[in-house]
């Protein structure tokens, strides 16, 4: 298949999609991304990614590219030039490409690169199925985790660290001994007295689409439910794990470090909020709470 990407204005064969050798996204990691999936070809919950994406532009004082209708038209038209069915699209909004300078350049305009991919759900529920392990890893990253910047060098490395390992997901711990997140994914637990756990909103995480669209079907479910941190311990103590994020939906985790997490299964909670995720995916994300609000700037 012949594969196409966007880069800005114009829809380029894969092999051509280049963008400037002194794009600032490539020198200072001064750049922003969104990964969102499709389903049926449509981009499930387009309004909450487009919020947080402009969350993340005004905190870093980069230019919005254009507005969100005609973003979402571009990411769109991105997926339907790839004949994409059920997979991701990535969006990246660097701050322009300017000669190499610390301070922000003036006059320039953002670079805008839109990717889409298929993903193999077969793969997915096959691991959903069996259940996945993690690994724990320190948090080295910076203090803005709020922002989804395209400076993912310690994630890279954590992913690496879990690869190498044979595990899906790093979490990452930090110093007083508490989970903050996956590498690239939100971390749950349930509690041995079925209480749904997972950390609030911070700068130490990111406020995932996917966790915000599981939280409401949890609600929705009656379930119990605590936004609070957790440690390492207390996962490995608990009934279930799971993690969720736009690539893996709900993920559960059967192991930690080696050890197992509950009876070392997949979790019937987990399996539960999986299928009821993939209802809202293939509803593309109708009904969904207010994302203005949530991503609303501190
Ligand atoms: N990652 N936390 C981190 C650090 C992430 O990078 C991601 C997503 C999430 C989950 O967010 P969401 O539910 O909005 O996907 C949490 C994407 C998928 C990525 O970098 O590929």
């Amino acid at each position: 298949m012949s594969r196409i990407a966007y880069v800005n204005g114009r829809y380029l064969p894969y092999a051509k999609a280049a963008v400037h050798a002194e794009d600032r996204g490539f020198q200072f990691a001064d750049a922003v991304y969104e990964v969102i999936a499709v389903n049926e070809g449509r981009l499930v919950d387009a309004e909450g990614h487009m919020a947080r994406l402009e969350r993340s532009l005004d905190e870093l004082r980069i230019l919005r590219p254009m507005s969100r209708a005609a973003l979402v038209m571009v990411l769109t038209e991105t997926v339907l030039r790839n004949r994409i069915h059920t997979g991701s699209v990535y969006l990246q909004v660097s701050r322009g490409a300017a000669r190499r300078e610390f301070p922000f350049p003036a006059g320039v305009r953002p670079t805008v690169v839109a990717i889409a991919r298929p993903l193999d759900m077969a793969k997915s529920d096959a691991n959903a199925a069996k259940g996945v392990a993690v690994i724990t890893r320190p948090d080295i990253r910076w203090s803005r985790c709020d922002i989804k910047t395209v400076g993912l060098l310690p994630a890279a490395l954590a992913k690496q660290a879990a690869k190498e390992a044979g595990a899906y997901e790093a979490w990452l711990v930090d110093r007083d001994g508490f989970v903050t997140e996956g590498s690239s994914s939100n971390a749950w637990i349930l509690t041995a007295d079925n209480v749904l756990v997972t950390r609030p909103i911070s700068n130490a995480i990111l406020g995932g689409i996917t966790r915000n669209a599981v939280m409401e079907l949890v609600r929705r479910e009656g379930l119990r439910f605590e936004e609070r941190p957790f440690t390492v311990a207390e996962a490995l103590a608990a009934r279930e794990a799971f993690v969720t994020s736009t690539t893996s939906f709900v993920m559960p985790v059967t192991s930690v470090d080696g050890k197992p997490v509950g009876n070392g299964g997949p979790g019937v909670v987990a399996a539960r909020l999986r299928s009821i995720y993939e209802a809202h995916a293939a509803s593309h994300g109708r009904g969904q709470p207010d994302w203005q609000a949530v991503f609303a700037a501190p």
